[in-house]
């Protein structure tokens, strides 16, 4: 099968193709990314000159670019990661998210209709449902949990799991979407959560906290998510949602902690900030559905993913390194400078 990943090079994407040109070496990969800020070719470099993998650098919202790949490439499966996905950024600068996430998956839908393909799965997120009230730890989101926005990034990702519902409906396409929960695990964009304060706790400098810390996030180990997504590719019932989770809440102060201690660094490094305006309180998962349906639950408990998250990032300094030395750097110095 010829298996086109949009967004490969980014972090989840990037675990996705490597997972699947290991587990599969009869398919092949076919991987398209804009390469912006957030990918990066160093990630594919351990997969690029295998035989089952092709990169081509495109963007998502091109349409005669992306139908040139279809005609060329014939896929069978695309799978929708490309997605501008920081929520700090959506709020500084929406635009582009509605560019990438809407009119992009647009893009993918119609050249999925006009070419034929036999299943679509769209990347989406749990964010998609707004948040919980930190005080009534009984409730979860579930597929039936009502589509409630909190920032531009989860209004732009709705408004694309919207798109391939009404393409689904309509035109009868085989489409499938995947709500996950937040992710971690190597090759991390290091703006985010985790990889931020693992690199700044290594380069000792201070952990910014929003607000309190008291918000909370349901952490996935990124494999069991690639391991999720392949299962629903493979088995999952089209037209349907399915949320991917595994009970693994912790408020942001929790997981700070855990990596100080990890790291064997001071809890002084903890700096208090501005809250994020919008924040959403607390993401939780039920994943009861793909659990029943297709026998999903995550293999990695959040001890032990941390535990390995955080040797990879000492054993893979360059990798971030690169990243926080070059033109990510100003732009760090712009966005947050002053808080
Ligand atoms: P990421 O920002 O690390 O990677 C996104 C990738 O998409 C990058 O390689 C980037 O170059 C590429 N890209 C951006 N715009 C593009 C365009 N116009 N055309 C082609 N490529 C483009 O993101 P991630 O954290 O790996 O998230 C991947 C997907 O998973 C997203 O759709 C996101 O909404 C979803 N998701 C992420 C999380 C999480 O915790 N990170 C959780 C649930 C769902
Ligand atoms: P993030 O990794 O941006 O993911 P998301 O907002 O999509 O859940 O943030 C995870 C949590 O960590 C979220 O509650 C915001 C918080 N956070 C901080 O406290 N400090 C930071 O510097 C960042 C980037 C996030």
């Amino acid at each position: 099968m010829n298996i086109i990943v949009t967004g490969g090079a980014g972090f989840i994407g990037g675990n996705f193709c490597h997972y699947m040109t290991k587990k599969y070496p009869e398919d092949t990969i076919l991987c398209i990314d804009k390469l912006t800020y957030a990918g990066n070719m160093e990630t594919l470099a351990p997969i690029m000159e295998l035989p089952n993998f092709k990169f081509f650098q495109t963007d998502i919202a091109n349409r005669d670019a992306i139908y040139q790949i279809f005609e060329g490439e014939k896929p069978d499966i695309v799978v929708n990661f490309a997605a501008e996905s920081h929520v700090d950024r959506s709020i500084k600068d929406p635009e582009v998210f509605l560019r990438t996430n809407v009119i992009g998956t647009g893009v993918m839908l119609d050249a999925c209709r006009k070419y034929g393909i036999k299943r679509y799965h769209q990347v989406s997120t749990d964010e998609v449902y707004g948040d919980l009230p930190l005080d009534r730890p009984d409730l979860f989101f579930t597929e039936e949990t009502p589509i409630h926005t909190s920032s531009p990034y989860s209004a732009s990702k709705a408004s694309a799991d919207l798109l391939v519902q009404a393409y689904a409906r309509t035109y009868q396409m085989p489409c499938t979407i995947s709500r996950c929960s937040n992710n971690y695990g190597p090759y991390h964009f290091p703006e985010k959560f985790i990889p931020l304060i693992i690199a700044n706790a290594l380069n000792d400098k201070l952990l910014p906290v929003y607000g309190k810390g008291e918000n909370v996030r349901d952490w996935l180990y990124v494999e069991d998510h690639c391991i999720a997504i392949d299962l629903i590719i493979r088995k999952g019932t089209e037209g349907e949602v399915y949320n991917i989770g595994g009970h693994n809440e912790r408020t942001n102060l929790e997981v700070v902690k855990t990596v100080l201690s990890e790291l064997d660094k001071p809890e002084s490094l903890i700096s208090y900030v501005t809250d994020r305006p919008g924040h959403d309180r607390r993401y939780a998962i039920d994943p009861a559905k793909i659990h029943k349906e297709l026998g999903w639950l995550p293999a990695t408990t959040f001890s032990e993913g941390i535990k390995k998250t955080v040797r990879w990032y000492l054993e893979n300094r360059t990798w971030w390194e690169n990243i926080i030395s070059g033109e990510y750097a100003d732009y760090y110095q712009k966005m947050y400078g002053n808080r």
